[in-house]
């Protein structure tokens, strides 16, 4: 077995992951037979304690309908869905709640957008996104620029994984309505200059969307440094519950945009004549909502807040340096996605392995982490690959996390060589 003593070489911080490991209960268990090493955080990230025991205490001791104002129950339920609400404003810095819709997700959120735009898009309009983007910031584009017979607009990537800047200001002109970018790839863990890109957007009076979902599990972004018009992302990759996210707008374009969906909530009046919308947020919010899991979601930024964020960072970055020193010892493994500032997200394949065997070994070995196309088929073309395996960290995983994942790793490549 090949030596990994470079591990007396990393960096060791202050952040105390086993005491932040104690918080997540799902993680101290065994799978088949080997304890469990979770390196599938950029798919779904775990739930700490405080997220199971605050959505446990809302259905035990609030639960109601919201914004009924019939009696305590329902505003026990209302004051914890917009607290969580106020939570939100407070993690983005936006100005004010009524720029924080709740979606399903992300994908919902850019759905929603796109929507809401596609009355402003007219034939020869250009939609610019990138060549890293996830489906979701794909599709929902193309499906506008098929009603509108606008353009769908790619910006290129380097081979090492950083959005082509050349690229990028070559592509922007009188025709480019909207630019919606990823802050973080999913593939290749790029962290996009999107403050930049915003500004450059702007000057040519551009709307800008930025789909954050991998980001704020490792970033705390602040929309109104940024300029973004839009920012959205999904809570279960930041540490809440599934079936909730987050769609940040500009007041401004949120009361100019139509809804989205109709229903109960998001009207002022109904009649058959002519039915009003009800005021920002709820404009965009038809139905009884998600209120548990907003009250979960607002519970996992709480204890995001609680720790030390500039440490739980160089811990992350000190899981990369890690991981990057380690990939030697396995012989013809590669990094795909090599970018000068990247989170903790590492996509490999290594010769002569299907990416899905590498996946199905590891688990016999008790370690999760995600292979195929990652929903970005696009970058899978402009790589050549069908899909890679990649391993995605979160600030719970551990050096020693890291180190046994390349021991799995290279009896993999033993096993197939
Ligand atoms: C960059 C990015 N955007 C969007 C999404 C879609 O998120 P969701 O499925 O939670 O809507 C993902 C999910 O992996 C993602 O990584």
């Amino acid at each position: 077995m090949t030596d990994l003593s470079v591990a007396s070489t990393a960096k060791r911080t202050t952040f105390d992951v086993e005491a932040v490991r104690r918080d997540f209960p799902i993680l101290s268990q065994q799978v088949n037979g080997k304890p469990l090493v979770y390196l599938d955080n950029g798919a779904s990230a775990q739930k700490p304690e405080a997220v199971l025991n605050a959505m446990d205490r809302y259905y035990r001791e609030m639960h109601s309908n919201v914004h009924r104002g019939a009696h305590t129950l329902g505003d026990r339920a209302t004051a914890a869905f917009e607290g969580a609400r106020e939570t939100v404003r407070n993690f983005l810095n936006a100005e004010s709640t009524r720029e924080i819709i709740w979606t399903r997700g992300t994908t919902e959120a850019i759905n929603l957008v796109a929507n809401g735009l596609a009355p402003r898009l007219k034939a020869g309009d250009e939609i610019l996104v990138s060549h890293m983007e996830h489906h979701a910031n794909i599709v929902p584009w193309q499906m506008i620029a098929e009603r509108t017979g606008a353009k769908v607009v790619p910006v290129q990537v380097t081979p090492d994984g950083e959005l082509d800047l050349e690229s990028f200001t070559s592509l922007l002109n009188e025709k480019t309505r909207v630019l919606a970018i990823t802050h973080v790839s999913n593939v290749l863990g790029t962290v996009n200059p999107v403050a930049a890109l915003i500004e450059q957007a702007k000057a040519h009076g551009i709307i800008t969307l930025v789909d954050g979902a991998q980001a704020v599990p490792h970033y705390q972004p602040d929309v109104q440094s940024l300029g973004c018009d839009f920012y959205v992302f999904s809570s279960h990759k930041l540490f809440g519950p599934t079936g909730i996210g987050v769609l940040y707008g500009k007041a401004q374009l949120l009361e100019e945009i139509p809804p989205y969906q109709g229903g109960g909530e998001m009207i002022e009046r109904v009649s058959f004549e002519r039915t009003t919308w009800n005021t920002l947020p709820y404009k965009f919010e038809a139905g009884t909502p998600a209120i548990a899991e907003a009250v979960g979601l607002g519970a996992a930024i709480e204890y995001l807040n609680g720790l030390d964020r500039p440490a739980m960072e160089a811990a992350e970055a000190a899981l990369l340096e890690r991981a990057n020193q380690l990939v030697e010892m396995v012989p013809g493994m590669k990094i795909i996605g090599t970018a000068k500032r990247k989170v903790p997200v590492m996509s490999f394949k290594i010769a002569g392995l299907h990416p899905s065997d590498i996946g199905t070994l590891l688990d016999q070995q008790g370690i999760a982490i995600r292979t195929g196309h990652h929903c970005a088929m696009p970058l899978m073309d402009f790589y050549g690959v069908p899909g890679t395996a990649r391993a995605s960290f979160a600030f719970y995983n551990t050096l020693d996390e890291v180190d046994t994942l390349f021991t799995a790793l290279q009896k993999v490549q033993r096993l197939f060589a």
